[in-house]
């Protein structure tokens, strides 16, 4: 993809556009059939910014047992079940994507059912019939950190070969049913935070010991690499105009000091992160992961097309949600609170107000080096900060945000005069949602408020910020007026 011009300018057809996840917006946890999911299970304060936190077994079957969704905001979301009529207001600040998730267990409720629940995908009609309207294009995650729980009880989720099978029989079952409507799938959000045995991802393993932990992980993720390769293999044979991409959560991090024990700890850590990439986008393991695998004594089970299936089918682009970076310090083990990472702190950056390190620069250099490294076009599909807003007389000041969105776009279009393939920006939570980590309402990203407390209280009223006049403004634009 050599390009003689150099260009500053966003091509024309960059995609602008917003992201949420099923979890965190919908609500109607239990309407129309729909099954209870992993990230439904999960109360506020069962993970916070401070610690990586964790489910168990126990407070699972509590929460399985418990009909209300008091304790469990990821029941409510923002109640977009009733409200997505409102990407109206999407289109009002000229949206030319918008990124959402579909929830499996709306679809089959178990997991593994034969027929989809009719309800569900009338749901998903719904929405896309309503984007279409907007002519608003539709990027679909297929699993955005959650999945039936009922799979998770039957087989510990994706520790289990058979939920391949189960899983690759939803993405047929949409990549049919919406076949010519939607140009862009992803298959795992931010795949590679399965590394951490979050409860959503689908691995029940809090009572192993760190080194089983650390074994079924890498199974389970192997599963779902393979179930990744399936699902491309399925929708180009179904709907070869649309594409499909792999998720990461892009951690860039940097060496502490030059000293070389330093630069390669950093790279190590790096490698670390870009694994899931390399095996998605290149279609095979990278050999640096056999002596990560012997140093830990894991061993990957593969049936014996495995290998084969995965460099055969890899992804079409690459996206990635950035937030953040991290520092490297050769046998540190210090850390900082962030999107999931754990690094020292960066004495050259701010943070938000939960701690997280603010790099807009670091977008530009993440990504120059997966363009680099893979030559595949790239897509931001999450970026934005979460911040505690104040509605006063109606309206929400919010300039912090425009500034923060304001750096990290201007670096995208540097990457760009570099010579960065890049599709398109779809910034995170265009309205207030449910945050992953915390599962807090007043974590918020959005362009548009959502009138609701941390316990679910309010009236559910979308207000338009500041920033929702500025974004207008940028995609209007085409990312100028900055
Ligand atoms: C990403 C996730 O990690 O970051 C989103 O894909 C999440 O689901 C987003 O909401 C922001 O994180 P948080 O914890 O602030 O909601």
């Amino acid at each position: 993809m050599y390009k003689q011009q150099l260009t500053s300018e966003f091509p024309t057809d960059f995609l602008w556009g917003g992201a949420t996840a099923a979890n965190q917006v919908e609500g109607g946890w239990n309407l129309d059939g729909k099954g209870l999911t992993t990230a439904e299970v999960v109360r506020k304060g069962d993970r916070d910014h401070a610690s990586m936190g964790d489910v168990t077994a126990d407070s699972i079957k509590a929460a399985i047992a418990d009909p209300t969704d008091t304790a469990y905001p990821k029941r409510r979301g923002v109640d977009f079940y009733h409200h997505y009529k409102e990407v109206k207001l999407f289109a009002e600040m000229g949206f030319k994507v918008y990124r959402f998730s579909m929830a499996w267990a709306r679809i089959f409720p178990q997991g593994d059912e034969a027929q989809p629940n009719a309800a569900g995908l009338a749901f998903y009609d719904h929405v896309l019939a309503e984007l279409a309207k907007y002519h608003i294009q539709p990027l679909v995650t297929l699993s955005h950190y959650e999945m039936p729980i009922a799979l998770t009880q039957k087989w510990n989720g994706w520790v289990d070969r058979r939920t391949i099978a189960a899983f690759n029989h939803f993405t047929e079952t949409v990549f049919k049913r919406y076949r010519g409507q939607v140009p862009f799938w992803l298959t795992f959000n931010e795949i590679n935070t399965g590394i951490w045995g979050f409860h959503e991802t689908g691995a029940v393993d809090t009572d192993l010991d760190k080194q089983a932990q650390l074994q079924i992980r890498y199974q389970a993720l192997h599963h779902q690499f393979v179930a990744s390769a399936l699902a491309t293999k399925q929708l180009h044979e179904i709907d070869p105009q649309a594409k499909i991409g792999c998720m990461l959560a892009r951690m860039q991090t940097y060496p502490a000091a030059p000293d070389p024990q330093d630069v390669l700890a950093a790279q190590q850590a790096d490698q670390q992160n870009l694994f899931f990439t390399d095996v998605q986008a290149r279609g095979a393991y990278p050999n640096y992961m056999n002596r990560y695998f012997a140093e830990h004594q894991i061993k990957i089970k593969m049936a014996t097309d495995d290998e084969k299936i995965l460099a055969q089918y890899p992804v079409d682009f690459i996206s990635f949600s950035y937030y953040m970076t991290t520092v490297t310090r050769h046998g540190s083990t210090a850390t900082t609170a962030g999107n999931l990472a754990l690094g020292e702190a960066n004495p050259y950056l701010q943070t938000s107000a939960w701690g997280w390190q603010i790099d807009p620069i670091g977008l530009r250099i993440a990504l120059n080096e997966m363009w680099d490294r893979y030559q595949k076009p790239l897509f931001i599909v999450e970026n934005g900060l979460g911040a505690v807003d104040e509605l006063v007389d109606g309206q929400v000041h919010d300039d912090y945000r425009i500034d923060y969105l304001r750096q990290h776009i201007t670096q995208m279009r540097e990457a760009i005069t570099d010579g960065v393939a890049l599709l398109g920006y779809t910034m995170w939570g265009p309205l207030d949602l449910i945050s992953f980590s915390t599962s807090e309402m007043s974590k918020r990203y959005g362009f548009i408020y959502v009138d609701q407390d941390d316990t679910g209280n309010g009236s559910l009223r979308r207000i338009k910020k500041d920033s929702f006049y500025w974004y207008q403004q940028v995609i209007q634009s085409n990312g100028a007026k900055l």
